[in-house]
């Protein structure tokens, strides 16, 4: 007999065939002469059931106990209480695995939080079966949108002796035993693995400007790290990081390809996830018209100097006051998407004393070429530029930040051969998950959570 996917008999609704499957039982129920299982064996966010008439089939009670495994033979018949789609009646129940009633996931909602103490089990409720059907489709799409367009994949790495954002924020990494002999920072890392201090790389970005100045058009999608003391619903202390980068390049450039990216990914993940996008529409409140819109709808794209004046004139009380210079704050955003905007958009060309050294500093001496794409409900999903490309102008942005030029010496010497204007962006793959489904904390978007103070 053949072993199927539950997601093929799904599918392909094999009427009268006999059929063989492997699943954990997902649920229960039982009447007088008839009982019923729900199997689901990870191939389909839906599950199948099991029809098994108790005076022909016998079973073990055992074999009806939430998170068993079972191996099931049986015909397909079609469903009697659910019109077009497919059940199994049951002709022989097997055990493979014991689940013994203590097993932590009950058939009731249980508290995210809860769920959070048992990150081996919780991928087993309905809500993690969705969310990691879509994270998986959402990695192919984001493949399949860059290499469709002629980017090259390129793999950057994770040890890095650079802080690419600048902000101080990088993990070390060491393979020194503790030790109070060395008198210096120097003394110390001399005597490490690498010679010098080294660290996890919190972004990509550098070695993708070295790719793109061979290759045109690159993307790096791998983890990045961020040391940030920040214990938010929005910060993870490893994240996946899809960042693209392109040569001749630029700003406006930048946004084109971020919105169009953005689009492709709302518009497939509709197309590729239908069962598990009106699971989040339904215990999420994920707003799937909204979304269909936003696939469509031109972004909104906003001045930083005019977001600043909007927020002024929004006579709402913010923790963080506004003016000209601030670090727009979650507040902040929350106002511009949710209240004004009321869908995604760009803030442009930031003050450069908050952004980033190696962003092109605009010709009014105050702003930098930079962008981030604020979308409603999660804030901040995606930050971009156009890089300073001339080697003065960047070898004073460093300066001005007090950075050693060390460890940034093939960087800089980009500007030195065949220097072009280029540019590109880093989305946050969290947080367009959030953004989707509805999700209200990035510790649920992700298999295996880290943040401060919490690593398991
Ligand atoms: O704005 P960020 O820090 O920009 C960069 O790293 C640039 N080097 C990107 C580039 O131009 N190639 O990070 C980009 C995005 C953010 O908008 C956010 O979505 C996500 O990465 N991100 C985080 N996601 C989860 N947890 C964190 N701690 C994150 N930090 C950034
Ligand atoms: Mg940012």
């Amino acid at each position: 007999m053949a072993k199927l996917d539950i997601a093929e008999i799904l599918k392909k609704k094999p009427v009268g065939a006999n059929a063989m499957i492997n699943g954990w039982v997902r649920g229960y129920r039982d009447s007088k002469n008839m009982a019923f299982l729900e199997i689901n064996d990870g191939s389909s966010f839906k599950s199948l059931q099991i029809v098994i008439d108790k005076d022909k089939v016998a079973f073990d009670s055992k074999a009806t106990q939430l998170g068993t495994a079972l191996e099931v033979a049986g015909k397909v018949v079609d469903s009697v209480a659910v019109q077009g789609t497919v059940e199994i009646e049951a002709a022989e129940i097997k055990i493979i695995g014991e689940c013994p009633l203590d097993y932590p996931i009950q058939k009731k909602r249980h508290t995210p939080e809860y769920l959070r103490t048992i990150p081996h089990l919780r991928l087993r409720t309905n809500t993690f079966t969705a969310l990691f059907r879509v994270r998986s489709a959402l990695a192919g799409l984001v493949h399949e949108f860059f290499l469709k367009r002629g980017f090259l994949y390129l793999h950057t790495p994770i040890l890095t002796g650079s802080d690419c954002e600048g902000a101080g924020a990088v993990f070390r990494v060491t393979t020194q035993e503790f030790d109070t002999k060395s008198k210096t920072e120097k003394d110390y890392y001399e005597d490490d693995f690498f010679g010098v201090r080294a660290g996890l790389s919190v972004s990509g970005q550098l070695e993708g400007e070295v790719g793109a100045q061979a290759f045109g058009k690159i993307y790096t999608f791998g983890p990045s790290f961020r040391a940030e003391n920040s214990n938010t619903p929005r910060h993870l202390a490893e994240f996946w990081h899809i960042e693209p980068e392109v040569a001749f390049a630029t700003l406006p450039d930048v946004l084109q390809l971020a919105e169009e990216m953005f689009k492709y990914l709302v518009k497939g993940i509709l197309k590729q996830c239908p069962d598990e996008m009106k699971f989040f529409e339904k215990f999420f409140g994920k707003d799937l018209k909204t979304l269909k819109k936003v696939a469509s709808d031109k972004f909104a794209v906003c001045e930083y100097t005019d977001a600043i004046e909007i927020l002024k004139k929004s006579g709402e009380e913010f923790q963080f006051p506004v003016t000209w210079g601030l670090d727009l704050q979650t507040e902040h955003e929350k106002y511009l998407t949710d209240v004004f905007f009321k869908k995604p958009v760009f803030v442009v060309n930031y003050p450069k004393e908050i952004k980033s050294f190696y962003m092109k500093q605009n010709a009014d001496g105050k702003t930098a070429a930079a962008s981030d794409l604020l979308v409603p409900g999660v804030g901040e999903i995606i930050g971009g530029s156009e890089r300073e490309a001339n080697l003065d102008r960047l070898l004073q942005a460093m300066k001005d930040r007090d950075m050693p030029v060390e460890p940034y010496k093939d960087y800089i010497e980009l500007r030195k051969f065949g220097s072009t204007p280029h540019g590109g962006f880093g989305l946050g793959f969290e947080r367009m998950l959030m953004y989707l489904t509805g999700i209200p904390n990035i510790r649920d978007v992700i298999l295996y959570p880290r943040t401060v103070g919490s690593i398991r």
